[in-house]
């Protein structure tokens, strides 16, 4: 993809692959887009599909297998225990990240789960790059904390730093200092770091916090549900990287931790996820969850569909022509918007185009969570569906204090290999329309917040009748258009 120069014209990404099975979309007109929003209470995640147009949701469980992969579902080995497809894809995991265990679950939080209980104590610690929603959760639930110790640069949105994802070093040796080695359940490193914009850490990053970690005996567990835009990004902007093949560097960067865990709904794309270690304590620690919370050590909650699924696209992450096509068309998204001066976080990251609704909608503030207004204002004039990451996503502390989170983004998923560049053209241009339009978004406020990740299935209402608004604007400039 990145190796074809253009003679005329556009440099734009170029896909190595096709088209084979279609999906019919519907794009609603946008008087019942602002009827469905309502009827969602404002919260993208209560959508439905038969209301959407393009989902830009997430990229879990919804890339875009290949022809090999639905081939291979097709011959599964289909048995509670000893079933054949396991062996294939236990040694397909052992082969790609040189592990020598290897525990399956049904999806990344049930790792999260059981990583959580055999590690994290009362009064645990856990140091990270950054958070994610779920692994946090599992954290605190169990009656620990983290502390979140990326380097300053990760939470400027406007940069040019290429591995904002990576994690301080002298704070790493601060918090072991502050809390003790003995307190620190484990460090957490997050590859494609979400919650910042899908942002890498840079290899060399990491045999620092290997060396750290070292010093003072402490476990590294490394998320690598996001891995696979990681790898591109390590493998075009870092230097010792430049010459190692995609499947050296994930070799490089497993051997730099103690444990690995993933969502299969990303990595791999499938539906899944697992666990694996050469540490043989923590494999039977581990061992003794599996039964309980995800099934058989043979399946762990899986279709033996989605394993052999799983296999064939582990394998396919290890090309490089299949790493770089999300990266690309987010780079493409995040550029066409930079040049209309529409405020996107930069460099361009993994998983989506992430718009910073703080710059975006200043006149918004945090208790009116910005983030979630952009998402709800996308929706009724594109059909877009994104995600706010932001204030809604963080939770209440336990004297009900909403925490402001240090960035309110909204993310705009491009699940690898779905969207043709048409589509992202399309988004571009409603994304434009709205920023022009920006004044006319108003607040949210919560008619019904749940305790946990209220931001699943919490309930909104927009604090005044800003959306008819911008319908009425929509339709003013728009005309009949969609
Ligand atoms: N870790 C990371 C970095 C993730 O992005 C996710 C999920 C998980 C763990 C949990 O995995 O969903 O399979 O249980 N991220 C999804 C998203 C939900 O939309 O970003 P899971």
């Amino acid at each position: 993809m990145s190796k074809v120069k253009f003679f005329y014209g556009e440099n734009i990404p170029l896909e190595m692959h096709k088209v084979r099975i279609i999906q019919k979309l519907n794009l609603v007109p946008i008087e019942r887009r602002l009827e469905a929003m309502r009827e969602a209470g404002n919260n993208t995640f209560l959508l439905m599909n038969r209301d959407i147009y393009l989902d830009m949701l997430t990229d879990s469980g919804v890339n875009a297998m290949s022809d090999k992969q639905m081939a291979a579902m097709m011959e599964a080995d289909d048995s509670y225990a000893g079933s054949e497809t396991f062996t294939k894809l236990q040694k397909k995991v052992t082969e790609i990240f040189g592990k020598k265990y290897f525990l399956p679950a049904h999806q990344g939080r049930a790792c999260e789960n059981i990583l959580s209980q055999i590690f994290v104590r009362s009064g645990s610690v856990v140091p990270m790059n950054y958070h994610f929603t779920t692994t946090k959760a599992h954290i605190v639930i169990n009656g620990g904390s983290i502390e979140e110790i990326p380097i300053d640069e990760a939470l400027n949105t406007i940069s040019n730093f290429p591995f904002k994802g990576n994690m301080d070093i002298n704070k790493l040796n601060a918090v072991i200092e502050k809390y003790g080695a003995e307190n620190i359940a484990f460090v957490r490193l997050e590859a494609g770091t979400n919650l910042i914009g899908g942002q890498p850490f840079s290899l060399e990053n990491m045999q620092e916090v290997r060396k750290v970690c070292d010093k003072f005996g402490i476990t590294i567990i490394l998320d690598t549900s996001l891995l696979s835009d990681n790898l591109y990004f390590l493998k075009s902007r870092e230097n010792q990287c430049k010459e190692m093949s995609i499947r050296e560097i994930t070799l490089a960067l497993s051997d730099l931790s103690d444990i690995i865990y993933f969502s299969a709904r990303k990595l791999g794309s499938a539906r899944g996820g697992g666990i694996c270690t050469n540490d043989e304590n923590a494999y039977l620690k581990i061992r003794e969850f599996l039964p309980l919370y995800e099934g058989f050590l043979t399946y762990g909650g899986m279709s033996v569909r989605e394993m052999e699924a799983l296999t064939v696209g582990l394998e396919e992450t290890m090309d490089e022509n299949m790493v770089n096509q999300g990266p690309q068309f987010i780079a493409y998204m995040t550029e066409e918007l930079l040049k209309k001066g529409v405020p996107v976080v930069t460099p361009p990251g993994g998983l989506g185009c992430h718009l910073d609704a703080m710059r975006f909608l200043q006149h918004i503030p945090q208790n009116q969570y910005p983030a979630g207004a952009l998402a709800a204002a996308l929706y009724i004039v594109s059909g877009v569906r994104g995600m706010e990451r932001g204030t809604m996503s963080e939770q209440r502390d336990e004297n009900g204090v909403e925490p402001f989170s240090n960035m309110e983004l909204l993310r705009l998923a491009l699940p690898r290999r779905v969207f043709t560049l048409s589509q992202v053209k399309y988004t571009v241009d409603r994304i434009i329309w709205l920023y022009e339009n920006r004044d006319l978004i108003g607040g949210l406020k919560f008619v019904e917040e749940p305790q946990v990740l209220r931001f699943f299935f919490g309930r909104l209402d927009a604090v005044s009748d800003w959306q008819t608004q911008l319908v009425k604007k929509f339709r003013d400039d728009f005309g009949d258009s969609l």
